[in-house]
Protein backbone atom coordinates (compact mmCIF):
# COMPACT_ATOMS: atom_id res chain seq x y z
CA UNK A 1 0.00 0.00 0.00
CA UNK A 2 1.44 3.89 -1.01
CA UNK A 3 -0.66 7.11 -0.55
CA UNK A 4 -1.13 9.03 -3.08
CA UNK A 5 -3.33 12.63 -3.35
CA UNK A 6 -3.65 12.77 -7.10
CA UNK A 7 -4.56 11.79 -10.74
CA UNK A 8 -0.94 11.68 -11.93
CA UNK A 9 0.75 9.82 -9.23
CA UNK A 10 -2.06 6.90 -8.84
CA UNK A 11 -1.94 6.39 -12.43
CA UNK A 12 2.02 5.32 -11.45
CA UNK A 13 1.72 3.39 -8.67
CA UNK A 14 -1.32 1.79 -10.21
CA UNK A 15 0.92 1.24 -13.57
CA UNK A 16 3.19 -0.33 -11.09
CA UNK A 17 1.59 -2.99 -9.70
CA UNK A 18 0.17 -1.76 -6.59
CA UNK A 19 -2.36 -3.22 -4.35
CA UNK A 20 -3.95 -0.17 -2.38
CA UNK A 21 -3.77 3.37 -2.91
CA UNK A 22 -4.58 5.17 0.26
CA UNK A 23 -5.58 8.60 0.01
CA UNK A 24 -4.05 9.62 3.72
CA UNK A 25 -4.74 12.58 6.06
CA UNK A 26 -1.23 12.66 5.70
CA UNK A 27 -1.99 15.09 2.63
CA UNK A 28 -2.01 17.54 5.29
CA UNK A 29 1.43 17.41 5.82
CA UNK A 30 3.13 16.52 2.63
CA UNK A 31 0.19 17.95 0.30
CA UNK A 32 -1.00 21.31 2.62
CA UNK A 33 2.44 21.89 4.24
CA UNK A 34 0.66 21.65 7.98
CA UNK A 35 2.12 20.60 10.87
CA UNK A 36 -0.17 18.08 11.64
CA UNK A 37 -3.16 15.95 10.11
CA UNK A 38 -5.79 18.21 12.08
CA UNK A 39 -6.63 21.06 9.99
CA UNK A 40 -7.96 19.24 6.87
CA UNK A 41 -11.42 18.71 5.89
CA UNK A 42 -13.67 16.33 4.29
CA UNK A 43 -13.97 18.19 1.35
CA UNK A 44 -10.46 18.57 0.71
CA UNK A 45 -10.02 14.44 1.20
CA UNK A 46 -12.79 13.88 -1.29
CA UNK A 47 -11.15 16.39 -3.78
CA UNK A 48 -7.86 14.47 -2.83
CA UNK A 49 -9.76 11.09 -3.37
CA UNK A 50 -11.96 11.43 -6.88
CA UNK A 51 -8.94 13.03 -8.29
CA UNK A 52 -6.98 9.19 -7.03
CA UNK A 53 -9.81 7.31 -8.41
CA UNK A 54 -9.75 8.31 -11.65
CA UNK A 55 -6.24 7.55 -12.03
CA UNK A 56 -6.71 3.84 -10.53
CA UNK A 57 -7.21 1.67 -13.01
CA UNK A 58 -7.04 -1.82 -10.64
CA UNK A 59 -5.94 -0.89 -7.55
CA UNK A 60 -8.50 -0.46 -4.56
CA UNK A 61 -8.65 2.92 -3.20
CA UNK A 62 -9.17 3.88 0.91
CA UNK A 63 -9.47 7.15 2.11
CA UNK A 64 -8.91 8.46 5.39
CA UNK A 65 -11.75 10.06 7.32
CA UNK A 66 -10.69 13.49 8.57
CA UNK A 67 -9.94 14.76 12.24
CA UNK A 68 -13.48 15.96 13.08
CA UNK A 69 -15.69 14.25 10.67
CA UNK A 70 -16.32 11.30 12.60
CA UNK A 71 -15.46 10.94 16.13
CA UNK A 72 -18.87 12.95 17.33
CA UNK A 73 -21.22 9.79 16.75
CA UNK A 74 -21.59 7.00 14.84
CA UNK A 75 -24.18 8.70 12.98
CA UNK A 76 -21.90 11.53 11.78
CA UNK A 77 -18.92 8.95 11.38
CA UNK A 78 -21.44 7.24 8.61
CA UNK A 79 -22.78 10.80 7.40
CA UNK A 80 -18.99 11.24 5.95
CA UNK A 81 -17.73 7.60 4.74
CA UNK A 82 -21.23 7.89 2.69
CA UNK A 83 -19.99 11.54 1.71
CA UNK A 84 -16.58 9.92 0.73
CA UNK A 85 -17.92 6.64 -0.96
CA UNK A 86 -20.61 9.03 -3.61
CA UNK A 87 -18.38 12.07 -4.24
CA UNK A 88 -15.08 10.24 -4.74
CA UNK A 89 -15.38 6.88 -5.76
CA UNK A 90 -13.51 5.73 -3.11
CA UNK A 91 -13.81 1.64 -2.03
CA UNK A 92 -12.94 1.83 1.21
CA UNK A 93 -12.68 4.10 4.16
CA UNK A 94 -10.05 4.24 7.19
CA UNK A 95 -10.50 5.91 10.76
CA UNK A 96 -8.12 6.25 13.77
CA UNK A 97 -8.98 4.26 17.10
CA UNK A 98 -10.13 1.50 18.92
CA UNK A 99 -12.86 0.34 21.04
CA UNK A 100 -14.27 4.08 21.00
CA UNK A 101 -14.73 3.86 17.17
CA UNK A 102 -15.97 0.17 17.55
CA UNK A 103 -20.25 1.72 17.57
CA UNK A 104 -18.91 3.57 14.15
CA UNK A 105 -17.11 1.15 12.50
CA UNK A 106 -19.94 -1.64 12.84
CA UNK A 107 -22.74 1.20 11.87
CA UNK A 108 -20.26 1.98 8.74
CA UNK A 109 -19.84 -1.67 7.73
CA UNK A 110 -23.66 -2.12 7.41
CA UNK A 111 -24.33 0.69 5.51
CA UNK A 112 -22.02 -1.75 2.98
CA UNK A 113 -18.75 0.34 3.01
CA UNK A 114 -15.68 -1.07 4.10
CA UNK A 115 -13.63 0.32 7.18
CA UNK A 116 -10.06 0.34 7.69
CA UNK A 117 -8.51 0.60 10.84
CA UNK A 118 -5.37 2.42 12.33
CA UNK A 119 -3.86 1.65 15.69
CA UNK A 120 -0.69 2.74 17.10
CA UNK A 121 0.72 5.90 16.74
CA UNK A 122 -2.48 7.72 15.54
CA UNK A 123 -1.52 11.21 14.09
CA UNK A 124 -4.98 12.74 14.96
CA UNK A 125 -4.57 12.30 18.78
CA UNK A 126 -0.98 13.82 18.01
CA UNK A 127 -2.01 16.26 20.77
CA UNK A 128 -2.68 13.39 23.23
CA UNK A 129 0.43 11.90 22.76
CA UNK A 130 2.64 14.76 22.85
CA UNK A 131 5.23 13.20 20.66
CA UNK A 132 5.67 11.35 17.06
CA UNK A 133 7.96 8.71 18.90
CA UNK A 134 7.40 4.47 19.02
CA UNK A 135 3.62 3.99 20.93
CA UNK A 136 2.61 0.86 23.22
CA UNK A 137 6.66 0.21 24.23
CA UNK A 138 4.86 -0.35 27.58
CA UNK A 139 3.16 -3.36 28.67
CA UNK A 140 -0.38 -1.68 29.80
CA UNK A 141 -0.73 -0.04 26.43
CA UNK A 142 0.75 -3.04 24.33
CA UNK A 143 -2.47 -5.21 26.04
CA UNK A 144 -4.91 -2.13 25.29
CA UNK A 145 -3.17 -2.23 21.41
CA UNK A 146 -3.87 -5.91 21.51
CA UNK A 147 -7.71 -5.30 22.85
CA UNK A 148 -8.25 -2.69 20.66
CA UNK A 149 -7.76 -5.17 17.51
CA UNK A 150 -9.62 -7.42 18.44
CA UNK A 151 -12.46 -4.67 18.86
CA UNK A 152 -12.01 -3.25 15.14
CA UNK A 153 -11.62 -7.26 13.69
CA UNK A 154 -15.23 -7.52 15.92
CA UNK A 155 -16.29 -4.73 14.46
CA UNK A 156 -15.98 -5.87 11.01
CA UNK A 157 -13.01 -4.00 10.17
CA UNK A 158 -11.54 -5.71 7.02
CA UNK A 159 -7.64 -4.49 7.53
CA UNK A 160 -5.70 -2.67 10.03
CA UNK A 161 -2.85 -0.30 9.67
CA UNK A 162 -0.31 -0.52 12.64
CA UNK A 163 2.22 3.03 13.19
CA UNK A 164 5.32 2.98 14.80
CA UNK A 165 5.11 0.51 17.12
CA UNK A 166 7.37 -2.56 18.25
CA UNK A 167 7.96 -4.71 15.96
CA UNK A 168 6.89 -8.02 18.25
CA UNK A 169 4.02 -6.53 19.42
CA UNK A 170 2.85 -5.70 15.92
CA UNK A 171 3.38 -9.96 14.96
CA UNK A 172 1.43 -10.86 17.87
CA UNK A 173 -1.43 -8.79 16.60
CA UNK A 174 -1.03 -10.30 13.33
CA UNK A 175 -1.30 -13.71 14.30
CA UNK A 176 -3.67 -13.06 16.65
CA UNK A 177 -6.73 -11.28 14.34
CA UNK A 178 -7.27 -12.77 10.82
CA UNK A 179 -7.50 -9.32 9.29
CA UNK A 180 -4.53 -8.60 6.51
CA UNK A 181 -2.48 -5.99 9.26
CA UNK A 182 -0.41 -3.73 7.23
CA UNK A 183 2.28 -1.73 9.17
CA UNK A 184 4.13 1.33 8.69
CA UNK A 185 7.26 1.46 11.52
CA UNK A 186 5.98 -1.92 12.44
CA UNK A 187 7.97 -4.32 11.60
CA UNK A 188 8.56 -7.69 9.17
CA UNK A 189 6.09 -9.86 10.73
CA UNK A 190 2.83 -8.23 9.56
CA UNK A 191 0.74 -8.82 6.24
CA UNK A 192 1.55 -5.76 4.41
CA UNK A 193 3.54 -2.19 4.29
CA UNK A 194 2.56 1.23 3.83
CA UNK A 195 4.65 4.81 3.01
CA UNK A 196 3.94 7.94 2.10
CA UNK A 197 4.86 8.68 -1.24
CA UNK A 198 6.63 11.47 -0.45
CA UNK A 199 8.80 9.59 1.70
CA UNK A 200 9.19 6.81 -0.02
CA UNK A 201 10.09 8.26 -3.21
CA UNK A 202 12.74 10.96 -1.61
CA UNK A 203 11.03 14.15 -2.12
CA UNK A 204 10.37 15.07 1.30
CA UNK A 205 13.98 16.42 3.57
CA UNK A 206 14.51 16.82 6.74
CA UNK A 207 12.43 13.40 7.77
CA UNK A 208 14.50 10.12 8.49
CA UNK A 209 12.76 8.00 11.09
CA UNK A 210 14.40 4.69 10.84
CA UNK A 211 11.08 2.65 9.36
CA UNK A 212 11.98 4.64 6.06
CA UNK A 213 13.55 3.11 3.07
CA UNK A 214 13.84 5.67 0.03
CA UNK A 215 13.24 3.82 -2.89
CA UNK A 216 14.23 7.64 -5.30
CA UNK A 217 15.49 10.70 -5.15
CA UNK A 218 12.92 12.70 -6.76
CA UNK A 219 13.76 15.97 -4.54
CA UNK A 220 16.50 16.50 -6.08
CA UNK A 221 16.18 15.15 -9.33
CA UNK A 222 13.25 17.60 -9.44
CA UNK A 223 15.46 20.23 -8.45
CA UNK A 224 18.11 19.57 -10.80
CA UNK A 225 15.77 19.36 -13.95
CA UNK A 226 14.00 22.68 -13.25
CA UNK A 227 17.63 24.20 -12.91
CA UNK A 228 18.01 22.79 -15.91
CA UNK A 229 14.91 24.34 -17.53
CA UNK A 230 15.56 27.74 -15.87
CA UNK A 231 19.07 28.03 -17.35
CA UNK A 232 17.72 26.77 -20.97
CA UNK A 233 15.07 29.40 -20.85
CA UNK A 234 17.30 31.92 -19.78
CA UNK A 235 20.55 31.44 -22.29
CA UNK A 236 18.10 30.86 -25.40
CA UNK A 237 18.63 27.21 -25.63
CA UNK A 238 15.18 25.82 -25.30
CA UNK A 239 12.79 26.63 -27.40
CA UNK A 240 14.96 25.86 -30.43
CA UNK A 241 13.97 25.05 -33.89
CA UNK A 242 12.59 21.74 -33.46
CA UNK A 243 10.60 23.03 -30.85
CA UNK A 244 8.48 26.03 -32.69
CA UNK A 245 5.86 25.81 -35.15
O1 LIG B 1 -2.41 9.40 6.46
C1 LIG B 1 -1.63 8.50 6.14
O2 LIG B 1 -0.82 8.62 5.21
C2 LIG B 1 -1.65 7.29 6.92
C3 LIG B 1 -0.54 6.30 6.72
C4 LIG B 1 0.70 6.80 7.32
C5 LIG B 1 -0.90 4.96 7.21
O3 LIG B 1 -2.54 7.08 7.70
Amino acid sequence: MITAYDHAFAGIFDEAGIDIILVGDSASNVMMGHETTLPITLDQMIFMAGSVVRGAKRAFVVCDLPFGSYQGNSKEALNSSIRIMKESGAHAVKLEGGVEVKDSIERIVLAGIPVMGHLGLTPQSIYKFGTYTVRAKEEEEAEQLVRNAHALQEAGAFSLVLEKIPATLAKRVAEEVSIPVIGIGAGMHVDGQVLVMHDMLGITKDFSPRFLRRYGNLRDDIKSATEHYIADVRSRDFPNESEQY
